[in-house]
């Protein structure tokens, strides 16, 4: 991963142990850029669809269409009602059947404009579209430019849970322009920032001090802030997933927060949403560390701190039911042999590493912070 920060960021990802080398581009302004770094970069491509939802189509497509056809490439747009509830294969289906009816072939590309809903979805359909065409991310979210345009994952949900239809489908160029938050409602921007606190957690702790200093900045999406502190995430979310094949356990300290965080959501009814049950699930995983020993003491402090001042909860909801929560964690898609893990902190900044990056923890223990 190489970085020229300052004056324009721009990061380069190495993912997927070097065969899926791609750029991200980061910079305020940088939507208007979109066709010319399309054209340079995949100068195969001669007709993109741009998919989005029914809330960023309106606010950004024009200016993306604007400025494919400005580098002399034709475009469509194609967008879906806005939400979690329609990332499923229906709306993959009604997407795919669209661009079949303009026209699209080998030589088209999907531009994914929108935050991680449109991400994961669009990413599928260009996955898929005549066995896979080139998908350019273009994240209009916190959560989509902190987390999930970058690392190749894209999806759908199903009936009977989130994300269980997919494919690795790495973007060919990442471009993001933090301009765009300044639309995103500032709930939803919390909920990105919770991210980039795990980044800061588990990897960096002067990143995790530039983010305690600029809460302001994030939270009103100053696009300098928000830019500076997209950038880091993206560096270290990408050398994370960077690294060579045969060190892909590396990649379980992103689950940091997330065995309770994922618990805690499932047991909600995910009525809790995914960023506010991850920054409880790192408080009550960083107190679990502290409690058995292995985090440095004063970490959970620090992260609860941070975290509500970001507008985030820290503390599971009333009337949870500790006993469910812990059961729930024993299914977490990442369990292996029944007994589900945790990425425990050494300290701010660093992740303890005894034979791996996470660890089996006595269900008393768990029950105990989960008690509180
Ligand atoms: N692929 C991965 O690695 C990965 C990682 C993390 C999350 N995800 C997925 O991301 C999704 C969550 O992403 P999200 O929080 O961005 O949800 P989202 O895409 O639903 O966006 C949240 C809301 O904000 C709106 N919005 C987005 N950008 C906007 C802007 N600039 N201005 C105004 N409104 C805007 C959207 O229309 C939506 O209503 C989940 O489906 C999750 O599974 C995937
Ligand atoms: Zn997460």
């Amino acid at each position: 991963v190489t970085s020229e920060r300052g004056r324009e960021p721009r990061v380069t990802v190495r993912a997927d142990g070097g065969r899926a080398d791609y750029p991200v581009v980061l910079a305020g302004g940088a939507l208007e850029w979109l066709g010319e770094l399309a054209r340079e970069r995949l100068p195969g491509v001669r007709r993109w669809a741009v998919i989005s939802d029914t809330t960023v189509a309106p606010l950004y497509a024009p200016a993306a269409r604007a400025s494919l056809e400005g580098a002399g490439l034709a475009s469509s747009v194609h967008t879906f009602p806005a939400g979690e509830k329609n990332k499923t294969r229906k709306s993959w289906s009604i997407l795919t059947d669209e661009l079949v009816e303009q026209g699209l072939g080998r030589d088209g590309g999907v531009v994914a404009l929108g935050g991680g809903v449109v991400g994961d979805l669009a990413g599928f359909v260009a996955a898929t579209f005549m066995r896979g065409v080139p998908v350019v991310q273009v994240p209009t979210s916190v959560v989509a430019m902190v987390d999930s345009a970058v690392g190749g994952k894209t999806g759908v949900d199903t009936g009977a849970g989130k994300n269980l239809v997919g494919s690795f489908h790495p973007p060919a160029l990442v471009l993001v322009d933090p301009t765009t938050l300044r639309t995103l409602p500032p709930a939803q921007r919390a909920q990105g920032w919770a991210e980039a606190v795990k980044h800061g957690a588990i990897l960096d702790e002067p990143y995790l001090r530039d983010l305690e200093r600029d809460v302001e900045g994030l939270l009103g999406a100053d696009a300098a802030v928000a830019g500076a502190a997209v950038a880091r995430s993206i560096e270290l979310k990408a050398g994370v997933v960077g690294l060579d094949e045969r060190e892909a356990d590396v990649r379980e300290v992103l689950n940091f927060g997330h065995t309770l965080g994922h618990a805690l959501e499932a047991e909600s009814g995910y009525e809790l949403s995914h960023g506010s049950a991850v920054s409880i699930g790192m408080v009550l995983e960083a107190r679990l560390g502290e409690s058995v020993g292995v985090t440095a003491r004063g970490s959970v402090e620090r992260l609860a701190a941070v975290l509500s001042r970001l507008g985030l909860p820290t503390t599971p909801p009333d009337g949870l039911d500790a006993a469910r929560v812990e059961a729930c964690t024993h299914r977490d898609k990442k369990v292996r042999g029944g007994h589900p893990r945790f990425v425990l902190l050494e300290r701010i900044g660093s992740v303890a590493q005894e034979g791996g990056w996470a660890r089996e923890v006595s269900s008393e223990a768990v029950l105990s912070v989960l008690a509180g």
